[in-house]
């Protein structure tokens, strides 16, 4: 029989991405609704491996719904990657009386939470990064904030570029993915979106864009590049080279990832949390849970490692179609 759970910790580890305090919350009241104590391990694998902890209870996670960021603090851990260092944190495990640990954050925060559960910690994972990129989940926590950041700032670019008549050229975040910059290319009407997904073309994808779009009749130009691409700056310049126009480049950067979540990552987070509370409760460990059209699964931490996840081409189709290009 599995030994019943008493005494979970809840850690926050990578990028911190808006909603993570609404997981946490939805954590640690599950847990003591079900009778079990909860632990905050503080900035991340760090914690474990340097006893940097809090105890928490109800209270201790009241007022944190609306809050960006991560109360918890959140790290990426070199020495949790090294065999001592994992084995310092299994001994914190064992000196608070640790039964399972709950791992919030994204790829390297599972790869983190494997290893751990092969020295014998039951852990589950909950996807919270603003990349979109975990290949076991359709949906990673931070996502819908961060897409709505970079538009909002997008919209405010926009109305000083057309004020001047001028070109944008916008970098957004998303390591090696290019959901943020294709779902925030979309929703801002973006003249071309590059993504590492897709091989561009400069005078096919950029140049030829700004073209049709200025023999169209417009005079402003808002190019968005996911930062997987390369630089934004190198892209402006090329545009000045092979267009002759100025443009004026922004990087939006960590901005991305602040701000209070949105409906959809409150309500996800909140979801996540209590589903990987109650997997736990229920004897089902070493996993990492995820959405499946708005369901939620768990999957095995070792499987989820290995799954990827592809940037939606149909999309890509539907920005063109804005512009009146045929597939
Ligand atoms: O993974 C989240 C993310 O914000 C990526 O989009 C970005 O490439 C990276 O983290 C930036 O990391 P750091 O906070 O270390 O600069």
């Amino acid at each position: 029989m599995e030994k019943a759970i008493k005494r979970i910790g809840v850690l926050t580890s990578g990028g911190d991405a808006p909603g993570m305090n609404a997981a946490v919350r939805a954590v640690v009241r599950t847990a003591v609704g079900q009778g079990m104590q909860c632990v905050g391990i503080r900035r991340g694998w760090n914690g474990l491996v340097h006893s940097d902890f809090v105890p928490m209870d109800s209270n201790s996670v009241g007022h944190i719904l609306s809050r960006g960021g991560t109360i918890l603090y959140t790290a990426r851990s070199k020495e949790f990657m090294t065999p001592e260092g994992r084995e310092q944190a299994l001994a914190t495990c064992k000196l608070l009386g640790l039964d399972a640990v709950v791992a919030i954050g994204g790829d390297g925060t599972f790869r983190g939470a494997l290893e751990l559960s092969r020295l014998g910690m039951p852990v589950v994972g909950i996807p919270a990064t603003i990349d979109n990129d975990i290949g076991c989940t359709h949906y990673t926590i931070g996502f819908d904030t961060a897409c709505n950041t970079a538009i909002e700032c997008i919209d405010k670019l926009r109305d000083t570029m057309q004020s001047h008549e001028r070109c944008s050229v916008v970098e957004v975040m998303g390591r090696h993915a290019g959901f943020l910059a294709l779902y925030v290319g979309i929703a801002v009407g973006a003249t071309a979106v590059l993504v590492p997904e897709r091989e561009f073309n400069f005078e096919q994808d950029v140049a030829e864009r700004i073209r049709q779009s200025r023999l169209s009749g417009n005079t402003h130009f808002m190019i968005v590049v996911a930062e997987g691409v390369g630089s934004a700056v190198d892209i402006g310049k090329r545009i000045h080279e092979e267009l002759g126009i100025d443009p004026r480049v922004t990087v939006l950067g960590h901005i991305q990832r602040g701000g209070s979540p949105t409906a959809r990552d409150r309500e996800v987070a909140t979801r996540m949390g209590y589903t990987a509370v109650m997997a736990l409760a229920q004897g089902n460990i070493n996993t990492v849970i995820g959405t499946h059209d708005g369901h939620l699964v768990a999957t095995p931490i070792e499987e989820a490692l290995k799954q990827t996840k592809h940037l939606q081409m149909d999309r890509y189709d539907v920005l063109e179609a804005m512009h009146g290009i045929r597939k």
